[in-house]
């Protein structure tokens, strides 16, 4: 069983996923996370991306189709989708490469949680520089401020969880990527969870909507 999860920034898609992944053998396919280690790494993409990523605009889709394909050729295991398609176009696109590789998605989870929240959890999440583990100043304390819990790493801020920035990434989620929950509605995929629960309950109403 493959499927996707989308809705707002800091809606918890992150979250959920590792959930997933840890619990149940899924792997993530997370384009923000793809972007991010290709920054990292300072590849063409990764230079290309950046300035976009950095004003909380999307990246040009021809630049993701191919991250995008090389990771869903090589998978073998069960998969979600985190973060894309983010617009109408890579949807469409998301088809096609499905097609290509014999696969296909059997739900789309749509968490919904109020704009009055994103930005908190937004504003306050803090991400563990070497595992990638993901906390929250106000919702979700670190034993030791500063620190990781899983790894005893230094946790930093995302570029893009500054204020200015995140108020840019809402506006674009609305523009072009709130038209996906009609798209997959007509598609007989669409399944809504309220994400504005705790992170457990919303783990459990996931899996009831997917029946797994
Ligand atoms: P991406 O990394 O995908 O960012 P996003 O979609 O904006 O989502 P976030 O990662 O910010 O939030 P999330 O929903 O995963 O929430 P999380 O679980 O971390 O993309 C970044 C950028 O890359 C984009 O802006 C764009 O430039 C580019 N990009 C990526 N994909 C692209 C594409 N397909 N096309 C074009 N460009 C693309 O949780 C957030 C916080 O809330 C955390 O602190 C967490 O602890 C807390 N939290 C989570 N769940 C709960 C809960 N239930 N209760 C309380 N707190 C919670």
């Amino acid at each position: 069983m493959n499927f996707l999860v989308f809705g707002p920034p800091g809606a918890g898609k992150g979250t959920q996923c590792k959930l997933f992944v840890t619990r149940r053998g899924f792997v993530q396919v997370s384009t923000g996370d793809l972007l991010r280690e290709a920054i990292k790494s300072k590849t063409e993409l990764g230079n290309k991306a950046r300035e976009f990523m950095d004003k909380g605009l999307l990246v040009p889709d021809e630049l993701l189709l191919g991250i995008l394909t090389d990771s869903l050729k090589s998978m073998d295991k069960n998969f979600i989708l985190d973060g894309y398609p983010r617009n109408l176009n890579q949807a469409d696109a998301l088809e096609k490469v499905l097609a290509q590789v014999c696969k296909s998605i059997t739900a789309a989870v749509f968490l919904e949680v109020p704009s009055s929240v994103l930005e908190e959890r937004l504003s306050g999440r803090r991400v563990c520089e070497a595992c990638g583990a993901v906390f929250n100043i106000s919702l979700k304390k670190t034993r030791q401020e500063g620190l990781c819990d899983v790894c005893g790493g230094k946790l930093i801020q995302r570029s893009d969880d500054r204020i200015d920035v995140i108020k840019e990434r809402l506006q674009v989620y609305e523009k072009n990527t709130a038209p996906l929950r009609d798209y997959y509605k007509k598609k007989g995929l669409y399944k809504e969870v309220d994400g504005n629960k705790e992170e457990e309950q919303v783990y459990s109403s996931i899996t009831k909507v997917i029946n797994l």
